[in-house]
C-alpha cells in the first residue's frame, strides 16, 4: 500500500501499492479511451505514456458529446476522436455495435471508460472479454451509478475515493483493480471533494491499466 501526505493537510491511501510497480515490458497495449466530457482521466493516461510510466499507445478516443472538451485535448495529443452520438441511436445495442466496429477498425485491444457516461451493454462487454475498465468516483462496492460523489457526501462517509475496476454487465460491479482513499473535509462542496478525488484517479488510472494488463484476460 502506498500512503501519501498531500499539499492540502490530506492524505491518500492507494492499494495494491503503485511505488513498487515492476516495469512493464513487450508491444505497447493498444487502447481505446471513452468519454463523455472533460476528459482530464484521459489526458492523465496521454500523460503517462507519455512520461513512459505506461507503456500503451492511444489509438482513438470515443466521445459521445458534441463539444466534449475530451475531443479537443485529444487533438492536441494527436489521437484520433470520433464522435458517436447516443442521441442518434435507437438502442444501447445499436451504439455499442458502432463503439465495437470503430474500436475494432482502430485495432483497440483494451478499452478504457474514462468518464463515459452511458450504461454499457453485452454487446460491447462481450467483445472485449475481461479487457474492459471503468473509473469510478467512490470506493467501490459503496455508492455505485450516478452522481456518486454527492452520494457520499449526502451520506456523511469521511473517507471516499476511487476505484478502476474491470467492466460486467451490472454496473460498477465488476473486479476492482485499484483504489485510491480521499478523505472528506469538514467543508467539502461537491466540488472541492471531486477535484481531489480527480487527482488520485489521474495517479492511480494508468497504474491500474498496467496492472490489469499484468494480470491477463483469461
Ligand atoms: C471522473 O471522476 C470519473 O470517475 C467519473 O466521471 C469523471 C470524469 O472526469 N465517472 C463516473 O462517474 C462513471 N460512473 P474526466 O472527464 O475529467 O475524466
Amino acid at each position: 500500500m502506498t500512503f501519501n501526505p498531500t499539499a492540502n493537510g490530506s492524505s491518500s491511501l492507494v492499494s495494491p501499492d503503485i511505488s513498487a510497480m515492476p516495469p512493464q515490458s513487450g508491444a505497447p497495449l493498444k487502447l481505446g479511451v471513452m468519454a463523455s466530457g472533460s476528459g482530464s482521466n484521459f489526458e492523465a493516461i496521454a500523460q503517462a505514456i507519455a512520461d513512459r510510466t505506461l507503456n500503451a499507445q492511444i489509438n482513438v478516443l470515443l466521445y459521445n458529446n458534441p463539444g466534449a472538451k475530451a475531443a479537443a485535448r485529444a487533438d492536441r495529443w494527436g489521437i484520433p476522436a470520433v464522435l458517436l452520438n447516443h442521441r442518434e441511436f435507437a438502442s444501447r445495442e445499436a451504439l455499442d455495435e458502432a463503439i465495437v466496429e470503430t474500436l475494432q477498425q482502430h485495432e483497440v485491444e483494451w478499452v478504457i471508460m474514462a468518464g463515459w457516461m452511458r450504461i454499457v451493454t453485452p454487446v460491447l462487454i462481450n467483445a472485449f472479454p475481461r479487457r474492459m475498465l471503468n473509473i469510478h468516483p467512490s470506493l467501490l462496492p459503496s455508492f455505485k451509478g450516478n452522481r456518486a460523489v454527492e452520494q457520499a457526501l449526502t451520506a456523511g462517509v469521511k473517507i471516499t475515493g476511487c476505484t478502476v475496476h474491470l467492466v460486467v454487465p451490472e454496473v460498477d460491479s465488476g473486479g476492482i483493480i485499484m483504489q485510491a482513499a480521499v478523505p472528506v473535509l469538514p467543508d467539502d462542496t461537491l466540488e472541492t471533494l471531486h477535484d481531489r478525488i480527480h487527482i488520485q484517479e489521474h495517479r492511480i488510472f494508468p497504474q491500474a491499466i498496467a496492472v490489469a494488463a499484468s494480470q491477463g484476460s483469461d
